[in-house]
């Protein structure tokens, strides 16, 4: 099998992970403040957000400069759903931190142009660091495995494990979570300069192995990260536990 040349870090534990990361992009801030970051959501982001919450507070992560774009939103549900991942964000990170003005940006969705955000994130002048979750089915935003991917910002119809992923924001019923939602397309995300993926838990073990370790796949969305130039995969020992070394 071919050797990898990503960079992977397994820490013992979930928390150890999520504070690696936060550190990781905690440094990058320090060294440049206007960073252009794409921010994930998901339960494996929840301590991420902790810790980074708490860098700030302590004053080691400073946020009065970055522009964050979120890689994906549910698409049908009313401004302000609980079940948003702009809620999720307010309530775990942006709630808690000073970030200025129009410096969280989330994909346009109820029939707004998709495009829109792609020329926002290039006005910004594209992005710096991606951060990113792992779907259990190896999606990345929302770019859900199939026959093809989306280059840009598309509207998305989400399957049926994802939606089921996903109930936890809806009070646990899946029938609430939306069908569609509209995500950030795999070149935007890829053409950041460095990209970042954690996954934790025994539960993404084995799609850890075929991200890091398979072909790369349109059927493994997440196998694409192989082939960028600044990967660093962030694990748990669960996560890590089919990786051979
Ligand atoms: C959702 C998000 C993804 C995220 C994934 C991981 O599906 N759209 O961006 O990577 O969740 O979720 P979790 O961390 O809950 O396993």
């Amino acid at each position: 099998m071919p050797e990898s040349r990503l960079q992977v870090v397994v820490h013992p534990t979930a928390r150890d992970a999520a504070r690696a990361v936060a550190q990781f992009l905690a440094r990058n801030l320090r060294a440049t403040p206007d960073l252009v970051l794409g921010l994930p959501t998901g339960r494996t982001m929840i301590p991420v957000y902790d810790e980074l919450t708490d860098l700030h507070r302590r004053g080691r992560l400073p946020l009065d400069r970055v522009t964050a774009f979120n890689l994906d939103e549910f698409d049908g549900l009313a401004p302000g759903d609980p079940g948003s991942f702009a809620a999720y964000m307010h309530t775990h990170f942006y709630r808690l931190v000073r970030m200025r003005r129009g410096g969280c940006r989330f994909p346009p969705v109820s029939g707004r142009d998709p495009s829109a955000y792609d020329q926002d994130i290039g006005r910004a002048g594209g992005l710096d660091l991606c951060l990113l979750g792992l779907g259990a089915n190896g999606h990345i935003g929302f770019n859900e495995p199939g026959p093809a991917l989306a280059a840009h910002t598309h509207r998305v119809r989400l399957q049926t494990a994802t939606r089921r992923a996903n109930a936890y924001l809806f009070g646990g019923r899946v029938s609430r979570v939306p069908t569609h939602a509209v995500s950030m397309g795999m070149a935007t995300m890829l053409q950041a300069r460095a990209v970042t993926l954690i996954a934790t838990g025994a539960g993404k073990a084995a799609i850890v192995r075929r991200t890091l370790t398979g072909p790369i796949t349109t059927r493994v969305p997440a196998s694409l990260i192989q082939s960028h130039p600044h990967a660093i995969v962030f694990l748990d020992k669960d996560a890590a536990s089919q990786l051979n070394n």
